[in-house]
């Protein structure tokens, strides 16, 4: 599938497996989101622009790089949080703007209800950080959101997606670049996915 990139990494599989376990604890489970989303993230980052500059070592002076662009990481609530600081460690100037939407249990379709973001983008480079892709509506409407807000470069990194959330996001914002963990096998007639790990939002905040 063009501009979708399930890693290969064997440290990703790993941590998916132990991350799908529904023995897993809390605990634990917030860990492994946020490792996963730092091994993505360096995958996804791959092509982002630096600038040439200089740098004094203890030595002598060293030709160096620095990161050209504004970057803004956009977790969408609840469960995208858990990923923030695996990959805020690994960029720690970017911002963050958080985007709430829920599904609506009956339509399965986004609602959303929390949006600060400024008039004026402040970033040139987006990451939407979501562990799932499921129907793909809550990963639609926030590239929507962050397209209305002038941001050009959107990338989308999430950790298990079901074939039908794919299609969804090829469908309306085929340019946007999808990096995941892994693709499950499908949705169940709840909008789960299967195997999937269950609900990421509750799995990381204990309340399922
Ligand atoms: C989950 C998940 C995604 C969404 C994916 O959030 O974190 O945001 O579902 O489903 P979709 O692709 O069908 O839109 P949920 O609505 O359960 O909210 P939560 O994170 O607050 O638990
Ligand atoms: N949201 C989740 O947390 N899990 C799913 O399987 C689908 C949507």
């Amino acid at each position: 599938m063009a501009n979708v990139h399930p890693s290969q990494h064997p440290l990703v599989a790993h941590k998916v497996t132990l991350l799908r376990d529904q023995n897993t604890e809390p605990k634990k489970f917030r860990e492994l989101v946020r490792e996963i989303a730092a091994l993505l993230t360096y995958e996804a980052t791959a092509d982002l622009s630096t600038t040439t500059s200089q740098v004094q070592t203890p030595l002598e002076i060293a030709e160096g790089a620095q990161l050209k662009e504004k970057i803004g990481l956009v977790p969408i609530l609840r469960a995208g949080l858990g990923m923030v600081e695996g990959v805020w460690g690994l960029m720690p100037s970017a911002e963050v703007w958080h985007i709430g939407l829920y599904r609506d249990e009956r339509t399965l379709k986004p609602v959303e209800y929390y949006n600060k973001l400024p008039i004026e983008p402040t970033v040139s480079v987006c990451l939407i950080l979501d562990p799932m892709l499921a129907t793909g509506g809550s990963a639609v409407a926030t590239v929507d959101v962050l397209k209305r807000w002038g941001v050009r470069k959107i990338k989308f990194v999430g950790i298990i997606a079901a074939p039908e959330g794919i299609h969804l996001m090829q469908e309306h914002h085929p340019e946007v670049p999808i990096h995941l963990a892994v693709i499950d096998e499908r949705l169940n007639d709840s909008g789960y996915i299967l195997p999937g790990l269950g609900d990421a939002g509750d799995r990381q905040f204990g309340t399922g």
